[in-house]
């Protein structure tokens, strides 16, 4: 699972349907008791690294984790050595890094599969998988207007999820709401139909009454320098005209942009995407090892 878009429609299909019977039993079985997976995150994170950790120990796998703040990386060792090492000692690698092309430099120095956990402001694959997941619980036949506000440009979980479903070929209308210095990169924009966006600056209520979807995430403030920009912020007040049956999503972390007494509304779906996380997780390790 080193990128989005090399999955086939099968793959996704069958990783989205192992989800749904390990969400719905609550798995746990010794499937990968002999298995040891390497985690290796240079860049911080919560919900990423815990939920893969969660997902292997509910298949009774073994987790060795490397912490670069007590490494060898400390005496000036590169990551070739560091990862020709932990090629020796796990059977996949799962991997975050600031660096957009760390997949490719990695596969130089082995040849286990590998995961990518979030490479820059690249790709964030097992996440799109996880957010395509939570859609669908709530839209079996797809959502037709989609709103995606924040850090556009920077947002791994906003590329991948578009990539993700441009794969899946729905009809949707996306609407980018974001500060101007942060709009949507071209390597995304070539990839959707001319007619099937549009880009603005401020959310009005006008967007909020047609949409299923709001996606909000925060600002990648450590990916840019320029103080200058402001986030969209929801309300309550803003959204009271929503449909009925409009999801709220967030990848988290989130700073201001979703206010705490949204956590209680029905609509609000980013602590599903949190549990999801595990199942989806899940799926995407058996994927993998069982062809291994
Ligand atoms: C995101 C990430 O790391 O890209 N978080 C996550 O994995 N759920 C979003 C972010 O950091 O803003």
């Amino acid at each position: 699972m080193e990128t989005i878009t090399t999955l086939s429609k099968n793959t996704i299909q069958s990783i989205l349907k192992n989800a749904s019977i390990y969400k719905q039993n609550d798995t746990r079985n010794t499937l990968f008791q002999n298995k040891i997976f390497g985690l290796l995150f240079f860049e911080p994170s919560t919900r990423t690294s815990l939920s893969f950790e969660s997902a292997i120990h509910r298949f009774g796998g073994k987790i060795i984790r490397y912490n670069s703040q007590i490494s060898s990386e400390k005496k000036g060792e590169d990551l070739e050595d560091t990862i020709k090492t932990l090629d020796a000692y796990v059977d996949i690698l799962i991997i975050r890094h600031p660096n957009k092309n760390i997949i490719s430099t990695i596969k130089q120095y082995t040849h286990k599969p590998i995961i990518n956990a979030g490479n820059g402001d690249g790709e964030h694959p097992t996440q799109a998988l996880l957010d395509l997941f939570t859609i669908m619980e709530s839209f079996p036949n797809f959502p037709t207007k989609i709103a995606f506000t924040g850090d556009i440009k920077y947002s791994r979980t906003i590329h991948s999820l578009l990539q993700l479903l441009t794969l899946w070929n729905p009809s949707i209308f996306y609407y980018f709401i974001c500060d101007t210095q942060l709009e949507p990169p071209d390597f995304i924009l070539n990839q959707l139909q001319p007619n099937s966006y549009s880009i603005k600056n401020t959310l009005h209520e006008d967007i909020i009454e047609t949409i299923d979807v709001l996606y909000v995430t925060r600002l990648q403030k450590e990916r840019f320098i320029n103080e200058n920009v402001s986030n969209i912020i929801i309300t309550k007040d803003l959204l009271k005209n929503s449909k009925q049956n409009l999801i709220i999503m967030h990848p988290l972390p989130r700073n201001d942009e979703i206010p705490k007494e949204f956590d209680t509304d029905p609509r609000s779906k980013y602590f599903e995407q949190v549990k999801n996380g595990v199942y989806v997780r899940m799926a995407i390790l058996y994927h993998i090892l069982q062809k291994n």
